[in-house]
């Protein structure tokens, strides 16, 4: 990612080799691009944002950072400041995928849990970190995140020749990825790095069960309302009120994209189709994106002939908890311990 390092912070990098994703063809659709992000540290595209803040926050001398997430945000934050020698406070719903609560304690960050959702998490941050001297690093309210996540931007143009596609598929939370491709377009034309042409719609995708953006975008809104009872299985979506809304719907507009819901079944038919036909096991926030695609050509919305990118932002296996109560399996056997260690009698004698 630091490739880029022309037109991100003056710092020296916190890294742990972020970045540069892979860029794959579809094997069914010749004009789909998947930009694979579990590739990423930590197995998703939250290690952009959190190597370029926790870079400027170690820069600056911060001692404590905190952040709500949805899951992923925190096992990046956690990654990233055990590398920079900072302490994280990371705040997750109980319920996030068993993986992200595995990181953030493997990690030595300092976790709770709490019974809610990110805006329950935010909260918690917002009402102490005076009194406990952490430094706020939720999505958009903080500079550097976003600096970091604009590299896809840069990143997706770069490896389409310097070319913009015609259309991008983002699963959207807070948005910050969307906000940061933007942005960096914006960036690129005035260094005259792309090939004049017409900016990608931008296709913000959401799940059914928490869907804010979505439903502002049919009303016609410049901002959205908070989702009540949010729940799905792509954890990442769980976003009930992204403060960034006003700004997602402003570039959706601008760009000529859309806003798209789909549901859970939707969106694990999709996982399921990808793994079984490309063989890839998308995170359930990738598959949002991918039921999107195929909602956008039955609709005829895009051509299957439209050269599009369709982002997975975060490895499936960091999901298998999740995935796995959705497709209904269950874990073949317990596992048994031996009751004694059998390494003494296998290399030494019993
Ligand atoms: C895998 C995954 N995809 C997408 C998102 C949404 O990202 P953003 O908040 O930048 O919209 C998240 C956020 O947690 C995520 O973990």
């Amino acid at each position: 990612m630091w490739r880029y390092s022309a037109v991100l912070p003056d710092v020296e990098p916190v890294t742990l080799g972020e970045g540069w994703t892979p860029m794959l063809q579809s094997r069914r659709y010749s004009g789909l691009y998947l930009k694979e992000e579990a590739t990423n540290p930590t197995g998703s595209f939250k290690a952009r944002g959190m190597s370029t803040a926790v870079s400027m926050a170690k820069k600056y001398g911060l001692k404590k950072l905190a952040a709500p997430s949805a899951g992923n945000a925190a096992g990046a934050l956690a990654a990233y400041s055990t590398a920079a020698g900072i302490e994280a406070y990371i705040f997750m719903p109980r319920d996030v995928p068993m993986a992200n609560y595995l990181e953030g304690v493997a990690y030595g960050a300092h976790v709770t849990l709490v019974d809610g959702l990110i805006s329950d998490c935010a909260r918690l941050v917002g009402e102490r970190k005076d009194q406990e001297g952490w430094f706020d690093v939720s999505t958009l309210k903080e500079p550097f995140r976003v600096e970091g996540k604009k590299t896809m931007g840069y990143e997706l143009v770069e490896q389409l020749g310097w070319e913009y596609p015609d259309a991008v598929f983002y699963p959207t939370g807070g948005g910050v990825g969307l906000i940061g491709m933007w942005k960096a377009f914006e960036e690129m034309e005035a260094l005259g790095w792309v090939r004049p042409g017409k900016r990608p719609k931008m296709i913000a995708v959401q799940a059914s069960g928490c869907a804010p953006v979505a439903r502002a975008y049919e009303a016609g809104e410049q901002a959205s309302r908070f989702f009540e009872n949010a729940a799905t299985f792509a954890a990442g979506l769980r976003v009930p009120k992204p403060y960034g809304d006003y700004l997602i719907l402003e570039i959706v507009r601008e760009s000529g994209g859309t806003v798209l819901e789909l549901g859970d079944e939707t969106i694990l038919k999709s996982l399921l189709d990808w793994s079984r036909n490309e063989g890839l096991l998308l995170s359930p926030e990738g598959a949002a994106a991918t039921a999107a695609y195929d909602h956008l050509i039955a609709t005829g919305f895009l051509s299957p002939a439209d050269r599009v990118v369709v982002f997975n932002t975060g490895a499936g296996l960091k999901y298998v908890d999740m995935i796995a109560e959705a497709m209904g399996l269950k874990r073949p056997a317990e596992k048994k311990l031996p009751e004694r260690s059998p390494v003494g009698g296998i290399i030494t004698p019993v």
